[in-house]
């Protein structure tokens, strides 16, 4: 018998009849259930959180930021709990599960030090006659109820990127969490209860997709956060009317290694950035350019990396290689390897499916339409080739629908600014990969990789809205 866990409206956990089953993507066999919700709750949970919305409207910065340090202080009472629940229904090796729940932390920790400078300013407004004794003041007031959609790849920080801001500034929030990794979230919401949050500030709700409906379209919801595929993502902003979207959609991150790197730990980190979590990032590391001069000797050493990587249980505290989410994902990513083993690519390492598992896998002359030069692959595959011209590599690596983050190993001052300017990115990270990401950073894409930011601050604002008092000193 596998437990079945219950949702969450306000306080108050809620049963239904209708489950689905939670699946180890290591054993592929259930382990537990997750009650799903109803359109009918889910209207119960949004008109709970605009009732909400009159207390927590007027919540001064003190109580947020005390009740986001208390969520801080409770994950990390229970950190290993969240660590093994987000490895098993994830699939997440436990030593990347283990550094998600720390980022959390620090998410509600950095939202609880944003909650009290979350500021306005004064303005001299005497600009003209008529204004000559008119001064301004502005401050940022909290939007209302809104709600969050989540992805399975971050099951407990990218849910928290959208809590942790909601309840920094006083925004009642209801998420659903993806379906294949619901059980992190639900251990959120436990904690969340625990704190001082006021009862209907945070509901979560695993649901099917055309049950959450109301979280894009429902007017009384003022904003919609939401980090998944781009296809889903872009039809949420065509549906959400008038409320504010925060999209962090998808990427096909490039990387660029020029001869002066430090080589060793350029292919140390590549690694990492193409394969941890199976690739399964949205700034997973998908294509690498690297100058003629040293393409042999990187991808040696890339290589020698990469076959370093322990396959095996996520559970396994030695493991740095886990499954795939699922049988489908490893079977497409097997699909888009052999279409660019036909249309002429080398393989230079892995290209075999075990199940869920795909082995990590570098390719190499691969023709820039190939699914996995173009598309999101989402897996554990990494593109390698040649350049001999800087801004031919930028050029390429902007020949791509999207846009969230690159990385280059250089020294060169000349050159960083240089892709600093021209790279069409939200984020240029130097000397490191893109995959890097520290949760107070302001993190978006551009192009069809989404609109808006996370970072708390950045989120924050997004999540506010700025109002002016005029004065008059009429004597
Ligand atoms: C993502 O996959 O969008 C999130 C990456 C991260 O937070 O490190």
């Amino acid at each position: 018998m596998t437990k079945k866990h219950d949702f969450l409206i306000g306080k108050k956990w809620t049963g239904s009849a209708e489950a689905i089953p939670v699946i180890n993507p290591y054993t592929q066999e259930p382990f537990a259930e997750v009650s799903l919700a109803s359109e009918k709750e889910i209207d119960q949970a949004i008109a709970l959180a605009v009732e909400t919305f009159k207390t927590t409207r007027n919540l001064p910065s003190y109580m947020r930021r005390n009740i986001c340090q208390q969520v801080a202080d409770g994950i990390e009472k229970r950190k290993e709990e969240f660590s093994q629940t987000l490895a098993r229904e994830s699939g997440k090796p436990l030593i990347y599960s283990r550094a998600e729940v720390e980022r959390s932390i620090s998410t509600f920790q950095v939202a609880a030090e944003e909650a009290s400078r979350i500021q306005g300013e004064t303005l001299n407004l005497d600009i003209t006659e008529p204004a000559k004794n008119k001064t301004g003041l502005t401050r940022r007031f909290p939007i209302g109820a809104i709600s969050g959609i989540s992805p399975f790849n971050f099951p407990l920080n990218l849910v928290s990127h959208k809590v942790a801001p909601a309840l920094a500034v006083g925004n009642p929030i209801v998420l659903k969490p993806a379906s294949s990794t619901p059980l992190t979230a639900l251990l959120l919401g436990e904690v969340i209860m625990e704190s001082d949050a006021p009862e209907g500030i945070f509901s979560v709700l695993p649901c099917k997709s055309r049950d959450a409906t109301a979280l894009v379209e429902d007017p009384r919801l003022q904003l919609v956060s939401f980090t998944g595929s781009p296809p889903i993502g872009w039809d949420i902003k065509k549906r959400a009317g008038k409320k504010r979207v925060i999209l962090e959609l998808g990427g096909n991150a490039g990387v660029i290694v020029e001869p002066d790197a430090d080589l060793d730990f350029a292919a140390q980190r590549v690694c990492f950035g193409a394969f941890s979590f199976s690739g399964q990032v949205c700034i997973s590391v998908q294509r690498t350019y690297i100058h003629e001069s040293v393409f042999d000797q990187f991808v040696s050493k890339l290589t020698a990396e990469t076959a370093k990587l322990k396959k095996g249980d996520p559970l396994d505290e030695s493991t740095t290689f886990g499954p795939m989410i699922d049988t489908g994902n490893s079977e497409r990513i097997e699909s888009w390897v052999q279409e660019a083993l036909d249309g002429g690519a080398r393989l230079v390492i892995g290209g075999k499916r075990d199940g869920s598992f795909f082995e990590p896998t570098i390719l190499t002359n691969v023709g820039r339409k190939q699914k996995i030069v173009c598309e999101e692959a989402f897996g554990p595959l990494l593109v390698v080739e040649p350049y001999s011209d800087f801004q031919g590599a930028l050029d390429t690596l902007n020949d791509s629908d999207f846009g969230l983050q690159a990385g280059l190993f250089t020294n060169q001052l000349d050159k960083s600014m240089q892709a600093f300017h021209q790279l069409e990115v939200g984020g240029v990270v130097l000397n490191d990969v893109p995959t890097f990401r520290v949760d107070n950073m302001p993190y978006g894409g551009v192009k069809d990789s989404g609109f808006g930011r996370e970072g708390l601050r950045y989120t924050i604002e997004e999540m506010t809205e700025i109002k002016l008092l005029v004065m008059n000193q009429y004597r």
